[in-house]
């Protein structure tokens, strides 16, 4: 695909993800919930519809590209070949459910395993951040500006406590000026590339979690590893960190400090 195509890619992406402000507050008004793996794992019929209507608009206007979406079956998905979109419907489900706000759709475009499109739609702020492959990252179409390096003493650091063992929460309260923890990993994730926190931790991301972050990382100069500061598979997920470049050695050295951040880890 040349940069004049995916261009017009962006240019369709953006026209159906603006559309869905016409179908989201019906769907919130006759809101049904249901649970999945456990009491906090949750979808309802907003997740299951928008993903619906993306797959039948991709299926319209692109049949070979493949869909790699959180509230379906994807054996038979090659997420490393061809033309894929990774989708999370709404991530922050249980924000939606309980708060009505903090919640957003995560949606990339991976060619050949690259990603090239990368999607976060802030949807109850409107607000649409986007990255194109060699172009920047933007909001609402106005360029995004490269984060200024931020030390861990004077950074917000984002994590989830209950993951987290208490000597090395005790550790990263002490190095960072605060913490504060949305409850979206796209939308934790955002704060750092707007520079308003200094790195968001997720030890468990699935892959919709965080498909669009490896964009808008590489077009922002975030660092984004696994938490032993490796590459992070797309099509798998595992242990992530998306960091300021000024923080990100500093809380990697404390989450692995004396036997690692796990809770448990001895048993
Ligand atoms: C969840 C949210 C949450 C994160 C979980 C995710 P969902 O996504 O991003 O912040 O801690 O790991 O599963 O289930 O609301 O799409
Ligand atoms: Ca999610
Ligand atoms: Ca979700």
């Amino acid at each position: 695909m040349n940069q004049q195509q995916l261009l017009e890619l962006d240019q369709a992406i953006r026209h159906w993800l603006k559309g869905l402000d016409d179908i989201i507050p019906n769907l919130i008004a006759d809101m049904h919930t249901e649970t999945k793996l456990n009491k906090f794992d949750l979808v309802t019929n907003v997740d299951r519809m928008i993903q619906d209507q993306f797959e039948a608009f991709i299926n319209e206007h692109y049949p070979d590209h493949q869909l790699f979406g959180e509230e379906k079956n994807n054996d038979l998905v090659d997420a490393k070949h061809g033309d894929v979109w990774v989708m999370d419907p709404i991530d922050g489900t249980a924000n939606l459910v309980k708060q009505k706000t903090d919640y957003c759709i995560i949606l990339s475009y991976f060619s050949e395993g690259e990603p090239l499109l990368a999607y976060i739609y802030d949807y109850p702020h409107h607000t649409l951040y986007k990255a194109i492959k060699g172009e920047g990252a933007f909001e609402n179409e106005v360029r995004m500006p490269k984060v200024a390096p931020l030390h861990i003493n004077d950074a917000i650091l984002s994590y989830n406590l209950y993951v987290i063992n208490e000597q090395t929460q005790a550790d990263l309260k002490n190095a960072a000026f605060s913490y504060r923890l949305i409850g979206s990993c796209g939308l934790d994730s955002l704060r750092v590339m707007k520079g308003q926190f200094g790195a968001h931790i997720n030890t468990n991301a699935k892959p919709w979690d965080i498909s669009a972050q490896f964009l808008f990382s590489e077009e922002l100069g975030l660092k984004m590893t696994n938490l032993k500061n490796e590459p992070i598979d797309f099509a798998l997920g595992g242990p992530f960190i998306i960091s300021n470049p000024g923080c990100h050695e500093a809380v990697l050295e404390i989450l692995n400090r004396d036997g690692g951040y796990e809770v448990n880890k001895n048993s």
